[in-house]
Formats: C-alpha cells, sequence, structure tokens
C-alpha cells in the first residue's frame, strides 16, 4: 500500500508539473484530492490493515496528499497573481496624457440680452414674472381692450387653437395677469420675458416666433415722465451713456396715450447710417400709460392709480446691439453663429 501511495504520488507530480493553466490544474484538483480519487480509494482500503499498519499507512496517505496538495495551491497561488497583474497592466491609467476636453456649450445670445435687460430692471426695483404661451383670448385680448371683432385678433395675425384659445401674440396678458394676482395692491413693478407667436411669412426682419420683454408699474401718482427717465435710463445702460430716446405718439389699444421710443443709432452715434437709414433712430419699444378700462378689468380703481407699460422685441434690440442682419439667424442655430456670442 505504502508503494501504491509513493507511485501515486510521484505520478501526481509529475503530472502536474506539465500543467500550464488554471482549467488543467482544476482537472487535477478534482482527479487527486476529488471524493472518487485514488487517495481516497486507498483510504477506504484501511479496514483490510492490521492494527499496527494502519497509522503508518494513514500518515503516508496524508503526507502524500499534503504534498500534492501544497504543489496545487502553490500553482493556484502563481495563476492568481497573474492574472491580477494582467488586470492591473489593463486597467492602467496613463495620467500624463493629455485631457480630452469637453465640449462646453454656451447660452444662446438671446438668453444673454434677456439677462443683461433682467439685471438692469432688477437694479431699478423691478421683479422678473412670467405667463403661459397657450393663452386664453380673454388675457391676450379682451382684458387688455381689444374687444372681439378688432382688427388685430384677425386670424391672419394668431395662431389659434381654439376660438378661445391661442398662442399669446404678445407678452401684454402678464400685466393682467400680474395684476389679478396682486388683487388691487401696489406698488406692481415687474418685467415680463418670454416668446410670443404670430402668423408671419418669416424673412430678415419677422419671424412667427420671436421674443419680448413686457414691462408694467401701477401705483398712485405714475405719470408719463416717469415712464420716460425709466426708459432712458434702461437705454443707457444697455446701450451705452450717450443714448438718447425720444417718443413718438402712437396708438395701442391697452394704453392712453400711448407712444413708440426710439434710441439714438449706436452705429452712427445720430449722424444717419445704413442701419437707421439715415434717420438718426432707431424704434425699439411700444409703450404707454396704462388705460382705464385695462386697470378697471384687473381690478384697479383708476381714479386712484395709474400706471405704465411698454413692450421690446429682444430680437430686433439683440440686432441692433450686436450688428446682426437676419433674425433668422436666431432659430437656425448654426453654430458659427452662436459660438461669435460665447462669450457674452
Ligand atoms: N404688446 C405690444 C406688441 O406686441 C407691445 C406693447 C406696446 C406693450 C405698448 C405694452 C405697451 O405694454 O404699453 O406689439
Amino acid at each position: 500500500m505504502r508503494e501504491r501511495l509513493e507511485a501515486l504520488k510521484a505520478e501526481a507530480l509529475e503530472e502536474l508539473a506539465q500543467v500550464t493553466n488554471q482549467q488543467q490544474l482544476n482537472e487535477m484538483r478534482i482527479k487527486y484530492l476529488g471524493k472518487k480519487g485514488p487517495i481516497t480509494e486507498v483510504l477506504r482500503g484501511m479496514g483490510a490493515l492490521s492494527a499496527e499498519e494502519r497509522p503508518v499507512i494513514g500518515q503516508v496517505a496524508n503526507d502524500v496528499r499534503a504534498a500534492i496538495e501544497a504543489v496545487i495551491e502553490s500553482k493556484q497561488a502563481e495563476y492568481e497573481k497573474a492574472e491580477t497583474e494582467m488586470r492591473l497592466r489593463a486597467e492602467t491609467i496613463d495620467v500624463t496624457l493629455p485631457g480630452r476636453p469637453a465640449a462646453a456649450g454656451a447660452a444662446h445670445p438671446i438668453s444673454k440680452v434677456i439677462q443683461q435687460i433682467e439685471d438692469i430692471f432688477i437694479g431699478m426695483g423691478y421683479t422678473v414674472a412670467e405667463g403661459p404661451e397657450v393663452e386664453q383670448d380673454y388675457y391676450n385680448f379682451e382684458a387688455l381692450n381689444l374687444p372681439k371683432n378688432h382688427p388685430a385678433r384677425d386670424m391672419q395675425d394668431s395662431f389659434y387653437i381654439t376660438d378661445e384659445i391661442l398662442m399669446r401674440t404678445h407678452t401684454s396678458p402678464v400685466q393682467v395677469r400680474t395684476m389679478e394676482k396682486k388683487r388691487g395692491q401696489v406698488p406692481v413693478k415687474i418685467i415680463c420675458p418670454g416668446r410670443v407667436y404670430r402668423r408671419d411669412d418669416d424673412d430678415a426682419t419677422h419671424s412667427h416666433m420671436f421674443t419680448q420683454i413686457e414691462g408694467l408699474v401701477i401705483d398712485r401718482n405714475i405719470r408719463m415722465s416717469d415712464l420716460k427717465g425709466t426708459l432712458l435710463q434702461f437705454v443707457q445702460e444697455l446701450f451705452g451713456k450717450q443714448t438718447q430716446i425720444r417718443m413718438r405718439p402712437s396708438f395701442f389699444p391697452f394704453t392712453e396715450p400711448s407712444a413708440e421710443v426710439d434710441v439714438t443709432c449706436a452705429m452712427c452715434g445720430g449722424k444717419g447710417c445704413r442701419v437707421c437709414k439715415q434717420t438718426g433712430w432707431l424704434e425699439i419699444l411700444g409703450s404707454g400709460m396704462v388705460h382705464p378700462r385695462v386697470l378697471e378689468m384687473a381690478g384697479y380703481d383708476p381714479e386712484e392709480y395709474s400706471g405704465f407699460a411698454f413692450g421690446l422685441g429682444v430680437e430686433r434690440i439683440a440686432m441692433l446691439k450686436y450688428d446682426i442682419e437676419d433674425i433668422r439667424h436666431f432659430y437656425t442655430n448654426d453654430l458659427r453663429f452662436l459660438k461669435q456670442f460665447a462669450h457674452l
């Protein structure tokens, strides 16, 4: 029996010496150390031995087993180490390689101009209000003193969704919504930036969708001079201290009196050029004193309160400020165009 065990050991060690990979090693483990392996078999035959022989052979069997086990374990450790090394090598990061810069975006020029205008008015104590782009006929027209059948409500000018719901054609409905929310309290002092929609044929200066900023101030004793002073302050902050304004009589159903406001042309300083069509002036917004009927419908007594309002087109302001010749640039989103304004 001792010879058989020794022979087994020699055979196993020789075979193990040929092993070159993990799979073969697993097979060897099963073959020599498994429940059906030759050592187990030898041990099973121990019953036939004498009482003196039994512990001696048992010891030999254990030694053989331990010797085979030791070789298997050392090979196992070798393979594990090799595998770890391989993994580490594969996962090595070269921290000295130059990085791949992430392409950074920038806010859209219209967003930036809105931000600049907001900052100016916030500096004058205004808060920023918002309203829905899908609007009720009542807020878009009726409550602004544009009764049914008014020409400005023409189906040709507005995107109607139903008879009573449309895409807002201006940001003025937010005036009404704000006053309703304030429930007759003063002061009201807001600006409202947002998108507006009109059925227009798009060209260099017209777009079916554009951006407006509405302004509204309601309090006691608000006068036309407050409007003029506010707008002068605004344009001088936006276009520069040298900028002047002029107000021309105009008409809007929601203001009385109404005025269109021009600024001195920033391109030529008022001397006359291509941009201002040789007039020296550029129209930038509509404004006026809030119509008494508009105040009344929104719950403000026109005998006690008065206010001014104005509405300007953000694209037009951006085009003047940055000498952009076509409004469609803002929507076609050509990166070569947008990148020029990334630094603003
Ligand atoms: N809502 C007008 C428009 O879209 C602009 C405007 C004019 C707004 C006069 C006003 C205003 O608040 O007082 O053309």
